[in-house]
């Protein structure tokens, strides 16, 4: 709605509408005078921290007088050494999403052609409509993104193109033999960003390493976090893998300290427990199989995933279900508003709260 300040306003910011995240805890808790909330709703992980983190943000809060390290050094040695690249090929941020908005600001120019796929992460076009870029879309197949049609679409106009495997919200992946023949023809003068947020849970033997694309020179620049299987969200710590001269031009469009000091100690930490990481994804494991046992024996069809939530076609109205659902305790996100209308989206919880959901489930069809 306009205001005395609205004549002041960018353009681009004007078309931009906030993010509506999943419902938070506390709010259902309120809203509906509940004890007991679970949250299925953004895909974090449902074990809470790791002990090994908890000790570490314990042991670093006495040094929060000091600023943090702006260039993350311990941090950046840690990941360099674990991902066997050079250390110039990484940049940390503010979550996975504060760096989709440096790489816009680095190399978005107004009128720039951005190409995504809808629907997807929202977070994409966000950016690209904060730079002023002129938005290609791309249909997703219906659960696939197909990368002939984003050829297709490639014109000498093209700046950017957004990628995500898995996808969000479909939970699928985009294969190695498909990256590969997709990279091939992409001219060296667009840069093609590949959101790997949730690539720790991948199964699939077809996943490509997408590393390997960025060390043979390809324009490839590949975003993941802290914020899923290292059960960090809240603390909001990303980084980016690209050829160190993309690197060095992105590091220009950073804020100073823009990764606090809790988020680098616990990051590293993270990084060091893997027994925590493979019990994630055991976890993640067991509930999928689980879930996707207890859907079909309901006839509810799903989208296989690679992740740690699943696309359920629920064939009914979403925003109903919602609405039914918070009113027991379970929050999940409704497939409408994230494009796949008569869908839900349910993140992969702990046993107990899968059977919970399931049982909520049951109740609400029953009726
Ligand atoms: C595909 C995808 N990319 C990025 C993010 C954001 O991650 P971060 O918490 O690191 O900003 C999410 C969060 O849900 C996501 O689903």
């Amino acid at each position: 709605m306009a205001n005395k300040y609205s004549r002041m306003i960018r353009e681009e910011i004007d078309t931009l509408s906030p993010y509506i995240p999943g419902k938070p805890i506390e709010e259902v808790q309120e809203e509906y005078g509940l004890e007991r909330v679970i949250k299925l709703a953004s895909n974090e992980n449902p074990l809470g921290l790791s002990e090994k983190v908890k000790k570490a943000v314990i042991n670093e809060l006495s040094t929060l007088n000091r600023y943090p390290d702006g260039d993350c050094r311990f941090l950046k040695r840690a990941m360099a050494g674990k991902l066997n690249i050079s250390e110039d090929m990484l940049l940390f941020g503010n979550g996975s999403d504060g760096l989709l908005k440096v790489i816009a600001e680095t190399f978005i120019n107004k009128g720039d052609e951005v190409i995504v796929f809808d629907p997807s992460f929202v977070e994409y076009t966000f950016v690209a409509n904060l730079m002023g870029a002129d938005l290609k879309r791309v249909k997703m197949n219906p659960y696939h993104q197909d990368l002939d049609k984003v050829l297709e679409l490639v014109s000498d106009k093209t700046k950017m193109i957004f990628l995500t495997s898995p996808h969000n919200p479909a939970g699928t992946i985009i294969t190695d033999r498909k990256l590969r023949v997709f990279l091939d023809r992409i001219p060296d003068n667009i840069l093609v960003i590949m959101d790997e947020a949730y690539y720790e849970y991948v199964q699939s033997d077809e996943y490509p390493d997408s590393l390997e694309y960025i060390k043979k020179g390809y324009p490839l620049i590949v975003l993941r976090t802290f914020s899923k299987v290292y059960a960090l969200a809240g603390l909001r710590i990303g980084y980016l893998i690209a050829d160190s001269e993309i690197v060095s031009l992105a590091a220009k469009a950073l804020d100073p300290f823009n990764v606090n000091r809790i988020a680098q100690a616990a990051a590293l930490a993270a990084i060091e427990d893997e027994e925590f990481l493979e019990n994630s994804i055991r976890v993640n494991e067991a509930g999928k199989e689980y879930l996707y046992r207890e859907l079909e024996k309901r006839n509810i069809s799903y989208v296989p995933t690679e992740a740690n939530f699943i696309l359920v076609n629920m064939e009914m109205d979403c925003m109903k279900l919602f609405e039914d659902l918070l009113r027991m305790g379970v929050i999940i996100r409704p497939g409408k508003p994230l494009g796949y209308p008569g869908h839900i989206r349910l993140s992969i919880g702990t046993e107990e709260e899968n059977k919970l959901f399931i049982n909520s489930i049951d109740k609400l069809l029953g009726e």
